[in-house]
């Protein structure tokens, strides 16, 4: 006698909902789902206690004519697909014909139905799995589905399920991100009698953006077509002060997926740019021919497989890194308004900003100013004054050609063009450049060295004379020569050129101090780009520090001619932009 027996088909189909059914949240998706591939423009979700105790998803689509109602709830019962080579250029979100009666297995279960343009619909009852009525019902052209009590039958199932807030989070989440992919379709959820979202049907992804988000200045678009494929979407500016994590939305031909190849390329594109770690804001697109992606490799379709992944890679990488170094500086906002508390009225530079921002060391080359200097013909009203408000990044390219003007408290450089006015961090945007030039000439080279008439002598910590030595023959390629010397210390015969000699214990104690607290198995490349940070902000100008028109004019020319230069390599801003027309809409002149 053998051992083997078929399984019912009702315990079949509980063990497919183990993989398809986790949560109330995944019910929510794969209903949205089988709603648009229906065709909707209006879906809405209702939940009751975080879902646990009700989910029900109406749509507007092409429903279903009675047959169809029957057979949705039988197992591989699909109108998406038909033959095996259908799998391979899947067009739909679902294809599998197992969501609704995974759900239905494991539920008080209810769907109605009415196919457009007919006359009357269906309503189809089912608990556990097992079809209890189906009767001839009216209703709304469409589709209707309730999942009530889920796991109900599965209790050890049921007790995993997290508090009703907490699973009413992932349905919003879910819903958010669904929401977020097809703008043309309009949602509502309600939860527990609230309204938690309701975005209208709207042209693009840009406009849905802003239903959910509100107005998002601080992202930057991405846009970019490569080897057939396409990205586009919004990532976090790398100047932007805010939070350095935020929610990362990624789509693949308008599938939520979690992909760790492009997950990679994010955090690439991010660090080329910048040395803080963060795993920034993103919400990206990607669009490529069905045939060259598996969507048919998890359980609830969360992950794909691309045929070319270094393709993906490269695309995402270049997307992101071109929009970073595009990236725009922040602005500065001017607002006229009664002069802040506790800070006297100054008076007015001629040309300038009025109020209090710019005490009178702030020297213009007063021989002989642009033409564009003239003092406006009307002056400030009365009692009026500019303040600094937050920054609000507009579209503009990061640097365009700019004139210095001078230098405020010898640490930042005033400068302006056509488009407006620049204050400029002269140690960050040094360090920029210095930084940029330095992991330039890393990738070919060596960097240039000087030897010193009179090696430095450090004395170091045990851990840190350890870190130095470790990492000597990096260093080496920066021009940096050290060597163990007794006792506590280290000799220093050569540093790189560009490092000011009255610098070189300071950099070195900072490097030393940076390579031991690093991570033992940091790859290579990250601690080069580590002692280039440090090297370079060691080497760059400092604040307090005065400099020649001609010097700021220098580090502004460089400062254009570097890739990312709206951020430091520590991620600090490189400078503020206050616009032209934020000027004229001040002085009432537009
Ligand atoms: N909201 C709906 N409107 C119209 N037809 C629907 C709707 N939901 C389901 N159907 C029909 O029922 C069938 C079965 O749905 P089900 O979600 O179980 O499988 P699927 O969507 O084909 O594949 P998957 O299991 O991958 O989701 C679908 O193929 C579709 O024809
Ligand atoms: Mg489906």
């Amino acid at each position: 006698m053998g051992r083997i027996t078929r399984l019912p088909d009702d315990l079949a189909n509980q063990i497919a909902a183990g993989e398809v059914v986790e949560r109330p949240a995944s019910v929510v998706k794969e209903l949205i789902e089988n709603a648009i591939d229906a065709g909707a423009t209006r879906i809405a979700i209702t939940i009751e206690y975080g879902g646990k105790k009700l989910i029900r998803v109406e749509d507007d689509g092409i429903g279903m004519d009675p047959e169809d109602a029957r057979l949705c709830l039988e197992r591989h019962a699909t109108s998406k697909i038909s033959k095996a080579d259908d799998l391979g250029a899947i067009a739909t979100l679902g294809f599998r014909g197992e969501a609704l009666p995974s759900m239905a297995s494991v539920s008080h279960f209810k769907l109605r139905t009415r196919a457009r343009g007919s006359d009357s619909g269906t309503e189809i009852r089912a608990n556990a799995g097992i079809v209890e009525s189906v009767v001839e019902a009216g209703g709304p052209e469409g589709t209707m589905v309730e999942v009530a009590d889920v796991f109900y039958n599965l209790p050890a199932r049921r007790k995993f399920l997290k508090s009703d807030g907490a699973e009413a989070a992932h349905v919003s989440r879910v819903v958010t991100q669904l929401a977020f992919c097809y703008p043309e379709v309009g949602f509502t959820l309600t939860s527990s009698g609230r309204k938690i979202l309701a975005v209208p049907p709207v042209a693009g992804v840009s406009d849905r953006l802003y239903q959910i988000y509100g107005d998002r200045q601080d992202l930057i678009a991405v846009e970019r077509e490569f080897g057939g494929l396409r990205l586009h979407g919004f990532i976090a500016a790398l100047a932007e002060q805010g939070p350095v994590r935020g929610p990362q939305h990624v789509f693949v031909n308008r599938r939520i997926v979690k992909d760790r190849t492009i997950a990679h390329a994010i955090i690439d594109s991010y660090s080329v740019a910048t040395n803080k770690e963060r795993s920034p804001e993103v919400h990206l697109f990607l669009e490529i021919p069905p045939d060259r992606v598996d969507v048919n490799v998890h359980p609830t379709k969360a992950e794909v497989r691309f045929r070319e992944q270094s393709l993906v890679h490269e695309l995402v990488r270049r997307a992101l890194g071109d929009a970073l170094g595009k990236g725009p500086a922040p602005e500065l906002t001017l607002r006229t308004t009664d002069v802040l508390p506790g800070r006297p009225m100054q008076p007015a530079i001629p040309g300038a900003l009025a109020g209090g921002s710019f005490p009178s060391r702030w020297a213009p080359p007063s021989s002989n100013p642009p033409s564009s200097w003239a003092p406006p013909a009307e002056t400030t009203p009365p009692g009026t004054g500019a303040a600094v408000e937050t920054p609000v990044p507009a579209n503009v390219p990061a640097v365009r050609p700019m004139i210095a003007l001078g230098q405020f408290r010898d640490t930042f450089i005033i400068a302006m063009d056509d488009e407006g006015l620049c204050i400029i961090d002269q140690h960050v945007a040094h360090e920029r450049v210095l930084f940029e030039r330095i992991m330039e000439k890393l990738t070919s080279e060596s960097l240039e060295s000087q030897r010193l008439l009179i090696p430095v002598i450090l004395e170091l910590p045990s851990a840190e004379r350890a870190a130095l030595v470790s990492k000597a023959e990096a260093l080496a390629r920066f021009g940096f020569e050290v060597e163990e010397f007794g006792g506590d210390s280290i000799k220093v015969n050569s540093v790189p050129a560009l490092l000011p000699p009255n610098e070189c214990d300071a950099a070195l104690r900072a490097l030393a101090d940076d390579l031991e607290g690093l991570d033992r198995g940091l790859r290579l490349e990250d601690a080069l780009k580590q002692i280039a940070a440090t090297t370079a902000c060691h080497a760059a100008v400092k604040a307090h520090y005065p400099l020649t028109l001609e010097k700021m004019h220098h580090i502004l020319e460089e400062l254009r001619a570097t890739a990312y230069s709206t951020v430091c390599p520590h991620g600090r801003p490189v400078m503020l932009r206050i616009t032209r027309r934020e000027i004229e809409k001040n002085f009432d002149r537009i």
